[in-house]
C-alpha cells in the first residue's frame, strides 16, 4: 500500500474523491470518524493526541464536527476565538489555535458553526485553506469528525491521508461502520482504513470483529469496486468506567488516570500508529 504518505490537500478536494495525497513535508492528517454517533471519536481523538504528544510529536486536533462540536466540552476549553471566527474572517488562524491540557494544540469549532454544517463552496474553501496552512506546522493532525456520511463529514475525511474508524462491538455500530467504509471505498477510492473497537467487553474481541467485517467487505465492496478495501485493526479499547468519570469531570483520561485500562489501551494505539505511520516518514 503506497497510500500512507503524509499529505497536503489540494484544490482537488472539491471533488468527492480524496484530496491529492502526494508525499509532502508536514503533518500526517488522520480523520477520526464513525458510522454511528457517540461511539468515542472525541474521547479517542483527545487522548490519542495527548499520547502522541507524549511521544514527542507536534499534534493538533481540529474539531471537524462543525454542526455538533463538543471537543471544547471534553477538554473544558472555551476559547474566545474559534474556527467560526476564522471562517467569518473575524480572527486570524493562528489566534484560534489554543493549547489543550495534554500539551497538544486544538482548533475548536465553537458555537455558531451550525450554519457551516452544510457543505457550501465557502465551507469547502475555508476548510481546505485552514488545513493547508496548518499541515506544515505539525507532525500529526487529527480531524475529529461527526458521525455518519453527510457531505461535510465526507469532505473532512477527504482532506485526510489516513482514516481511523471507531466502532463499538454493538451490531448497530458495526453495520454503520460497514456503511461508512463502503462509501469511503466507492466514493473516495480508499484502499484501507484503520479500525479501533472501543468499549470492548474483552480485549482481543476487535480482531474477530475486524475479520468478520473484512469478509463482508471482500464479498460485497471488493467485487463492486474491483479492488480490496483492507481493514487495519489498530487495537481495542476496553469499556472502562474511568472514561465516563473523566468526561464528567471534563478532564483528559490520559492525564488523570493514565494507568486505567482504557488509558493504557489508547497509549498502545499511539505506539502502533507511531510504528505504522509516523516513524521514518
Ligand atoms: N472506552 C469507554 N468506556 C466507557 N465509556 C466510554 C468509552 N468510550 C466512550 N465512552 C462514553 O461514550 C461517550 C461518548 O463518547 P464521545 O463523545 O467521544 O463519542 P463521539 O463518537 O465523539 O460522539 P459524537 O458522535 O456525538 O461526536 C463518552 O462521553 C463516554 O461516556
Ligand atoms: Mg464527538
Amino acid at each position: 500500500m503506497s497510500d500512507t504518505s503524509k499529505s497536503t490537500p489540494s484544490a482537488a478536494a472539491s471533488a468527492p474523491a480524496p484530496a491529492t495525497r502526494a508525499a509532502a513535508p508536514g503533518a500526517m492528517v488522520l480523520a477520526v470518524t464513525s458510522g454511528k454517533g457517540g461511539v468515542g471519536k472525541t474521547f479517542v481523538s483527545a487522548n490519542l493526541a495527548a499520547a502522541l504528544t507524549k511521544r514527542g510529536y507536534r499534534v493538533l486536533v481540529l474539531d471537524a464536527d462543525l454542526g455538533l462540536a463538543n471537543l471544547d466540552v471534553v477538554l473544558n476549553l472555551f476559547p474566545k476565538t474559534t474556527l467560526h471566527d476564522v471562517f467569518t474572517g473575524k480572527a486570524k488562524l493562528e489566534n484560534a489555535i489554543h493549547k489543550a491540557p495534554g500539551g497538544f494544540s486544538v482548533l475548536l469549532a465553537g458555537s455558531g458553526m451550525v450554519e457551516y454544517s452544510r457543505l457550501t463552496p465557502q465551507v469547502r474553501n475555508e476548510f481546505l485553506e485552514v488545513i493547508n496552512s496548518l499541515v506544515p506546522k505539525y507532525d500529526v493532525m487529527l480531524l475529529d469528525t461527526g458521525a455518519g456520511i453527510s457531505d461535510v463529514v465526507l469532505f473532512a475525511i477527504s482532506l485526510a491521508s489516513e482514516i481511523l474508524v471507531v466502532a463499538t462491538p454493538e451490531p448497530t455500530s458495526l453495520t454503520d461502520a460497514y456503511a461508512t467504509i463502503k462509501v469511503l471505498a466507492v466514493q473516495q477510492n480508499r484502499d484501507h482504513v484503520h479500525l479501533v473497537i472501543n468499549q470492548a467487553m474483552r480485549m482481543g474481541d476487535g480482531r474477530a470483529i475486524t475479520a468478520q467485517l473484512q469478509q463482508v467487505l471482500d464479498r460485497y465492496v471488493g467485487t463492486e469496486v474491483g479492488k480490496r478495501m483492507r481493514l487495519v485493526h489498530l487495537g481495542d479499547i476496553p469499556i472502562d468506567a474511568s472514561v465516563r468519570e473523566a468526561v464528567m469531570r471534563r478532564q483528559l483520561l490520559l492525564l488523570t488516570a493514565a494507568g486505567c485500562p482504557a488509558a493504557v489501551a489508547v497509549s498502545a494505539l499511539a505506539a502502533k500508529l507511531d510504528d505504522a505511520l509516523l516513524k521514518d516518514s
